[in-house]
């Protein structure tokens, strides 16, 4: 084997291996991932008609307070000064989210001030008396009261777990923001941006070093291919990002993810809905979200007379489909427990990112995760 590190998937957390491993330990890494390019779900494509860029799996908005990881990520890209801001319409009005102060004196026609909204919320949310929630549907009241709660919530999440919330448990949502001021701006960390030139350039910097080589369109569970699993466990060592109960042949079970579908089309207008994301809380209407690409770069001089609008919809995944977001039930947690135990029989292999973890992450928690892999138990094997 012509490499000293085998690293299976290119999402963030492989590139960020790779790119230390070799820029500071002068290892010879060798990529693979499955999909014919790198960036894992970061990566985005622009759209051939219109020239606008257009997140493939989802919208990715990169923010951190993590002062390492902004300066690491500036190493390849420049960010924009881009402000995550959300909306979400309900019976035919738009409202701004998170909900905040202005959302509140909105949703009941009145003119609150802080105070007064807290006392107002506080009232709503009493309703069940101090008995502890019961299931999703009574911690939302319990969280933000009934009216904020069925308008925004509700049907929101049941249409994003297929199931009525009363049937899902408290557990999924342990808090609910509510902003007693008019700040709709979506994060609170200290940096937020865009990649100047697409996350697509930005990726791509990261595995741009002689010592990386990447091969993709290569799945490591096929055995026909010179770096799958049979021919390089043991050999070399392996940084594995992808489903970590995929890696033992789901032999304690498999793990369950949501997955999402993109209906993408271009319209003949130069502006759909004047905001990058559009919330649809209601039941009458079948996706969650609408993206409007366009409005992530006011400051690139893309076509005033069309847009590219996704519509997202979200579901249980089947083996097949694309893990997006961990469901994590009880049966879940059990079999993670399972595979870490695998996972630590498992010599030379080193299980990282969203995948081989079973975590929701963030870019910038994928980052990190990968920056102290290398520090804690990469670095060390190689010096
Ligand atoms: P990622 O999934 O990116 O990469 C894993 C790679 O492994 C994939 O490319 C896959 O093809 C490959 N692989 C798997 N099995 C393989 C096999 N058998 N052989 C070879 N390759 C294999 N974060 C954020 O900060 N801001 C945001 O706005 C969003 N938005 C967002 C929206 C949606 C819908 C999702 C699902 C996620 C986000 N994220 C996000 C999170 C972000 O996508 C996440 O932090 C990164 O994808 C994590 O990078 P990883 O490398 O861990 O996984």
């Amino acid at each position: 084997m012509m490499t000293d590190l085998v690293v299976v998937g290119a999402g963030l957390f492989g590139l960020t291996v790779a790119e230390r491993m070799a820029r500071l330990h002068g290892v010879e890494v060798l990529v693979i991932d499955r999909r014919p390019h790198v960036g894992g779900n970061a990566y985005s494509a622009v759209e051939p008609e219109t020239g606008i860029e257009v997140h493939q799996y989802g919208a990715h908005l990169f923010h951190t307070s993590n002062e390492r990881v902004w300066e690491y990520v500036n190493r390849f890209t420049q960010f924009t000064s881009y402000v995550h801001r959300v909306y979400s319409t309900h019976r035919g009005e738009v409202y701004p989210l998170p909900i905040n102060l202005g959302t509140i004196n909105q949703f009941f026609r009145s003119a609150l001030g802080p105070e007064a909204a807290r006392a107002l919320i506080r009232e709503q949310a009493a309703e069940l008396g101090g008995r502890t929630p019961r299931n999703l549907d009574e911690q939302g009241v319990n969280l933000i009261g009934r009216p904020l709660y069925e308008a925004f919530v509700r049907d929101y999440t049941a249409k994003q777990w297929q199931t009525d919330p009363r049937e899902l448990p408290a557990s999924i949502i342990s808090r609910l923001p509510v902003r007693y001021t008019y700040d709709n701006r979506y994060f609170s960390d200290t940096y937020e941006g865009l990649p100047v030139d697409g996350y697509t350039a930005w990726l791509e910097r990261m595995a741009d070093h002689p010592k990386i080589t990447v091969r993709l369109a290569t799945d490591f569970f096929d055995p026909s291919q010179p770096v799958s699993k049979q021919a390089v466990v043991g050999q070399v060592p392996v940084v594995y990002t992808g489903p970590v109960d995929r890696y033992f042949d789901h032999s304690e079970g498999e793990l369950s993810w949501r997955t999402l579908d993109f209906e993408q089309e271009v319209l003949d207008v130069g502006d759909f809905q004047g905001t990058s994301v559009m919330n649809y809380p209601d039941a009458d209407v079948p996706y969650t979200r609408i993206h409007e690409f366009r409005h992530f770069h006011p400051e690139r001089d893309y076509p005033d007379d069309r847009t590219v609008i996704m519509r997202e919809f979200s579901r249980f995944a089947g083996r097949t489909d694309e893990p997006y977001y961990p469901v994590n039930t009880a049966t879940d947690r059990e079999r993670l427990a399972a595979y870490r135990r695998l996972v630590d029989e498992e010599p030379g292999v080193f299980f990282g990112g969203r995948l081989g973890t079973y975590q929701y992450l963030d870019m910038h928690m994928a980052i990190a995760a990968a920056l102290s892999t290398v520090d804690n138990r990469l670095g060390p094997l190689f010096s």
